[in-house]
């Protein structure tokens, strides 16, 4: 059933639309932390769909939330007053940290990214970008022409001027043998020296950890020293929060935050986890700069009251039960455990990232060079073995990805690690 349901995707989707595994799967259904193949297999979900699951598989109350909201109305287009709209936006514009500010709802990660690129470029009246080396925001034309990782670049061409600032790889590239100081120090004076040679750019654009990228960063403090270049400049600052939003970074809220003495950041964009499975995403900025466009700008589906219903009832659920906290006390068990494990595979180079954002990155034992098939080769393990994990990294894909929803209790992380273990172990 599953094959022909693979010859069929293959014969009517586009090549480059990838699947896992060499024998992919079909998920028919989830619970909590679990979700089941068409064959009946039961997994333990360590991936979420991309770091969407946020919360729980079919958690009762976004159910609820999605069946009430379905049976009075679906959408009305943003011509008219949306009430979960509205209650959305005034509870994300204060958990955002930005001062007077707007919020614009939009489908996905991309357009949130596309929106800031238009307001920053409007605002800034410059289409000069600065982004992160090993970014990724999206699959736009726009959002591609600010993605410094070969593997997701399917062209060079872009309405941008784009400048690539190192920064987002703490243990790769030049400065990797520098102390945490003095990698801050280097990646400032690299920027100093990008902005000596360029006109006057809109913005920089950061994952504060780095998704598709492989879960990497710099140094804690890293974009408040770059703020402080930039913000001399009138240079914006877009903080994409796509999967580091609602504390799955598990010491903060936001990923910015690690970065705290800079303030908020001028531009925060969300999508992924809020809807939990739900297709919202976003943008947040201060009302000068939301309010800079001189023309009008709608998204259809964005702020529909379905998703927004969901929304509401996800982040109510995850800031009564504090999850967060969930994420950084079980997402520091996971760590530690994974690099006891970690030290005794040859392959393992680096456990890395932090609450229930963690990468495990694997090279050719003895060497420095990645290792993308050892990485798909525990992908298979971990599946063997009942746990769904994900992939990421550079142009070589060869790190492990972990990212369970952020109810993942201490048994299923310990689960989980169990599975990994051998996994690893197996290389
Ligand atoms: C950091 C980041 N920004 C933006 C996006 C794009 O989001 P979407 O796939 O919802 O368009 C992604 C998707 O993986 C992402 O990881």
């Amino acid at each position: 059933m599953t094959k022909d349901l693979l010859g069929r995707h293959h014969a009517v989707l586009p090549d480059w639309l990838a699947l896992y595994y060499e024998e992919p799967l079909e998920i028919t259904h989830g619970e909590g932390r679990h979700v089941w193949d068409a064959e009946g297999n039961r997994y333990l979900d360590f991936f979420g769909g991309i770091l969407t699951t946020m919360t729980a598989h079919a958690l009762p109350e976004v159910t609820k939330a999605i069946s009430e909201q379905a049976g009075r109305i679906l959408h009305s287009s943003t011509l008219y007053l949306n009430r979960p709209m509205v209650e959305l936006a005034e509870r994300i514009a204060e958990l955002s940290g930005i001062p007077d500010a707007r919020v614009f709802f939009t489908t996905s990660g991309t357009e949130a990214n596309d929106t800031a690129l238009l307001l920053a470029t409007t605002y800034r009246r410059s289409n000069t970008v600065l982004a992160m080396r090993n970014s990724y925001h999206g699959r736009s034309f726009s959002a591609v022409g600010i993605t410094g990782n070969r593997g997701w670049s399917p062209t060079s061409l872009s309405p941008l001027q784009t400048l690539y600032v190192h920064g987002g790889v703490r243990t790769r590239g030049p400065f990797a043998h520098l102390d945490d100081d003095a990698f801050i120090a280097a990646c400032v004076a690299d920027l100093k020296d990008v902005l000596g040679h360029t006109r006057p750019p809109a913005a920089l654009i950061a994952e504060p950890v780095q998704g598709v990228g492989g879960f990497t960063s710099g140094p804690d403090g890293l974009y408040a020293a770059f703020r402080e270049v930039l913000a001399e400049r009138g240079v914006l600052w877009i903080a994409d929060e796509v999967q580091t939003g609602w504390g799955r970074t598990g010491d903060h809220f936001w990923g910015w935050q690690a970065h705290a003495r800079s303030g908020p950041p001028d531009i925060l964009t969300f999508a992924k986890g809020i809807g939990n499975g739900m297709s919202i995403g976003g943008v947040v900025a201060r009302a000068e700069v939301m309010n800079c466009l001189d023309a009008n700008s709608i998204s259809t589906f964005g702020g529909t009251q379905i998703t927004m219903a969901a929304g509401l009832a996800n982040l109510a659920y995850l800031l009564e039960h504090d999850l967060q906290g969930n994420a950084r006390r079980v997402g520091g068990l996971l760590r530690e455990r994974l690099r006891a494990v970690a030290a005794q595979v040859p392959h393992a180079r680096e456990v890395r990232g932090r609450g229930l954002m963690l990468g495990v990155e694997l090279t050719r034992p003895g060497t420095d060079e990645a290792d993308p098939a050892a990485a798909s080769a525990v992908l298979e393990a971990a599946r063997d073995g009942g746990l769904l994990i994900g992939k990421g990294g550079g142009h070589d894909t060869s790190a492990l990805r972990i990212a369970p929803p952020l109810t993942l209790t201490v048994a299923e992380a310990e689960e989980g690690a169990a599975i990994l273990e051998n996994a690893l172990r197996s290389l």
